[in-house]
């Protein structure tokens, strides 16, 4: 690859599957990495996430048959992920909180994804699927209570450390794994909850003999944020939002654009029929959504959490329309640094770019 040359960085080490730089382009759904932004960031030396979140949605019979599509497009998004980046890293982001969560894992599997990550929720039978294959595991969590309990009970049930943690923190898009009582007043920084993570992990690596690489996510925006989340004990990070603002991201361009013109007064906190908050644009949708509920027309069965007949709205419709490109009737979640981003450019330009800062700091 050319650019920036990787002698010298930090590289991932997922129990035994290599990366060349530190950074792992989180999964984003609906339909906003898929193959084509998943492998290029594996091509350009990192690991490429699919979301694996209503991935169906382009299928002829998704409105019918939502698992089935779901199922297959897992599996097509995959095998064209490999094709694309034959000697990259491709996970999944698979979400607990999904209804059809295990016949999901089951494909990733079946199709031998490098790496599951899986949130919103603790996935507490994840290594039963793993056994004697070839893909790694990672939870995310936002707290060090989260991280012990999921270590202590895959080891408890299944003899399994983690192959990776996940770190969340208050800024990342998406769900956040946090009260809204807790964003609206003194959340954990990303800082602390890394800090405190890595020591409840300590204990857990010591009886194994084996290093837990840690990741950082939510609001790295720039190589001297990586800089710093490195020096305060992290092996690597996730980012989302970045990646968002790239060429080769699935998303299509209205998507893209609404990153570009967002500004930081109208990224903010919504609540999610997932039963967590979601950091978002407030657009028209949102504004629409919480002064009066939307009743739902077509469940997609979806969500565990949600219930139809309550929910403010229906979280897969407003999805898919955002990623569509009807911006102003769909859901876009973005990180809070989102506002700072003022151009879209190529994985490349990106991955280069930071690692350039990185280097600099
Ligand atoms: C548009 C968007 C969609 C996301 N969808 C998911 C998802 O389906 N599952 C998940 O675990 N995280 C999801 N995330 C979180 C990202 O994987 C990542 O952890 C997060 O974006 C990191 O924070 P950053 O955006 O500030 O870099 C999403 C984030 C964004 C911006």
């Amino acid at each position: 690859m050319k650019g920036v040359d990787h002698v010298n960085l930090p590289q991932l080490n997922i129990n035994g599957k290599m990366t060349s730089i530190p950074i792992i382009q989180g999964g984003m759904g609906v339909g906003v990495s898929l193959s084509n932004l998943a492998s290029s960031v594996a091509n350009a030396g990192g690991i490429g996430i699919i979301s694996g979140v209503q991935i169906g949605f382009r299928e002829e019979d998704f409105e019918t048959n939502t698992k089935k599509a779901n199922m297959r497009a897992l599996a097509k998004e995959i095998r064209s992920a490999k094709n694309l980046s034959p000697n990259g890293i491709i996970g999944a982001n698979l979400m607990v909180a999904i209804n059809n969560y295990k016949d999901m894992v089951k494909v990733a599997v079946d199709e031998k994804v490098d790496l599951i990550i899986s949130g919103a929720g603790l996935p507490k039978d994840l290594p039963s699927f793993v056994k004697g294959t070839d893909t790694k595991i990672a939870p995310i969590v936002s707290s060090a209570k989260a991280a012990s309990l999921i270590t202590k009970l895959w080891l408890r049930r299944y003899d399994y450390l983690p192959d990776l943690i996940i770190v969340e923190g208050p800024d990342a898009g998406g769900h956040l794994g946090f009260t809204v009582e807790e964003l609206q007043g003194s959340t954990p920084l990303l800082e602390d909850i890394l800090k405190d993570v890595i020591t409840a992990i300590k204990p857990f690596e010591e009886s194994k003999r084996r290093k837990i690489p840690i990741i950082a996510a939510g609001g790295i925006f720039d190589g001297k944020d990586i800089s710093k989340f490195i020096k305060l004990g992290a092996d690597g990070v996730q980012m989302g939002t970045r990646f968002v603002a790239t060429h080769e991201c699935d998303a299509p361009i209205e998507f893209k654009k609404s990153y570009i013109n967002s500004t930081k007064e109208n990224i903010g906190i919504i609540s999610s029929p997932a039963g967590m908050p979601g950091q978002a644009i407030i657009n028209p949708f949102i504004k629409r959504i919480q002064a009066e509920r939307e009743k739902v027309s077509k469940c997609y069965n979806c969500l565990t959490p949600c219930n139809p007949l309550t929910t403010q709205y229906c979280i897969s419709k407003a999805l898919i329309n955002a990623v569509k490109g009807d911006i102003d009737n769909g859901l876009v979640f973005i990180g809070k640094n989102g506002y700072r981003l003022q151009e879209i450019v190529s994985v490349k330009e990106l991955i280069d770019e930071l690692l350039g800062e990185l280097k600099k700091s």
